[in-house]
């Protein structure tokens, strides 16, 4: 009797204190991970965007250039307007930085979570309030502008074609002057994903568009009517890829600079 008695002493508290230590252990390790996604830990450090800007220059700056205000032969965001978008946040931020962004050339980082924040807290010391930037056009004006010239290809507010990318909210991602370089001077910087191309099939067929998809047998199409096609590799005899910008070249003479500016405001409405 006096032994089982024992026995029972020693083992139960035991037990539950193994049990409460495996649970304490999982709870401050979800706990700390979950924190770790809210909080830049480094808000208030003021050597943290000095030391991201540094990591920056040498990781990121290739892409999205020495300021990170984007470069124009290389088609990758200006990441000084990123914060501008109302679901931007420090931890959406550390995670595109880690993760990449699956189907583009932004790739993941394994670098330690401290150095991804120093990162986080680089991009906020850049950061361009949206409301810097003032639009002069006539947004109105713009309206129709943009009907006439634009929606053609591009929807905005709801409306129009799709050879070209969607502009809703495109003033929130690039600054005025780059979206003036895109309208004067297209292809000097064209979109991931919408690349020329030009096929010729084997029944002697001349198709150009935009490519939309490709695989070891088949490439399929959005051609200059905005029909999507498919076409076997096999019956292709000739491919161009290194043509212009599907996009026509609007110079002075068919878009004055403030008939470009009424078309901003306009765009900017969606922001
Ligand atoms: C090889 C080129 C390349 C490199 C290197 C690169 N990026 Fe990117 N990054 C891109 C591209 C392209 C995108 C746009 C992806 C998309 O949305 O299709 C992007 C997107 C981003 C975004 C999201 C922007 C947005 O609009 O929300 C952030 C933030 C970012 N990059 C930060 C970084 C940082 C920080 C580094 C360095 C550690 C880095 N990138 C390195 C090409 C690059
Ligand atoms: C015939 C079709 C067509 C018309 C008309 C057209 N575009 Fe485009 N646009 C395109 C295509 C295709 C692209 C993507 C290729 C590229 O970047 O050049 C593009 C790209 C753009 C971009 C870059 C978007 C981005 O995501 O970076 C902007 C800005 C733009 N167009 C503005 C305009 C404006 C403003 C007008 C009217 C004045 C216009 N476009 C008329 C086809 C067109």
């Amino acid at each position: 009797m006096k032994l089982y008695n024992k026995k029972k002493k020693i083992h139960k508290p035991l037990f539950i204190k193994v049990i409460f230590s495996i649970f304490l252990l999982l709870s401050v390790g979800l706990s700390s991970s979950a924190f770790a996604q809210r909080n830049n830990p480094l808000e208030f450090d003021p050597r943290a965007p000095q030391a991201g800007g540094l990591i920056f220059r040498a990781q990121c700056a290739t892409c999205h250039g020495a300021d990170a205000r984007g470069i124009s032969t290389i088609d990758a965001p200006d990441l000084t307007l990123i914060w501008t978008r109302s679901e931007t946040t420090d931890s959406s931020v550390f995670d595109i930085i880690q993760q990449g962004v699956s189907g583009s050339i932004m790739p993941p980082h394994g670098f330690p979570d401290t150095e991804i924040w120093m990162l986080v807290s680089y991009l906020r010391s850049v950061a361009v309030g949206g409301s810097v930037e003032a639009f002069e056009g006539n947004s109105n004006r713009g309206q129709q502008l943009f009907t006439e010239n634009c929606s053609q290809c591009h929807r905005a507010q709801g409306f129009g074609g799709s050879l070209g990318p969607s502009l809703n909210s495109i003033t929130s991602r690039r600054t005025q002057s780059s979206l003036k370089n895109s309208v004067r001077a297209p292809s000097s910087a064209i979109s991931r994903r919408f690349k020329p191309i030009e096929i010729v099939t084997s029944a002697g067929e001349s198709v150009t568009g935009i490519l939309k998809g490709e695989d070891a047998f088949s490439i399929q199409i959005m051609d200059s009517y905005q029909q999507l096609r498919a076409f076997e590799k096999n019956g292709i005899t000739n491919v161009r890829r290194d043509l212009p910008s599907l996009m026509p070249v609007f110079d002075q003479a068919s878009l004055s600079d403030s008939e470009l500016d009424d078309i901003l405001s306009f765009l900017n409405l969606s922001r």
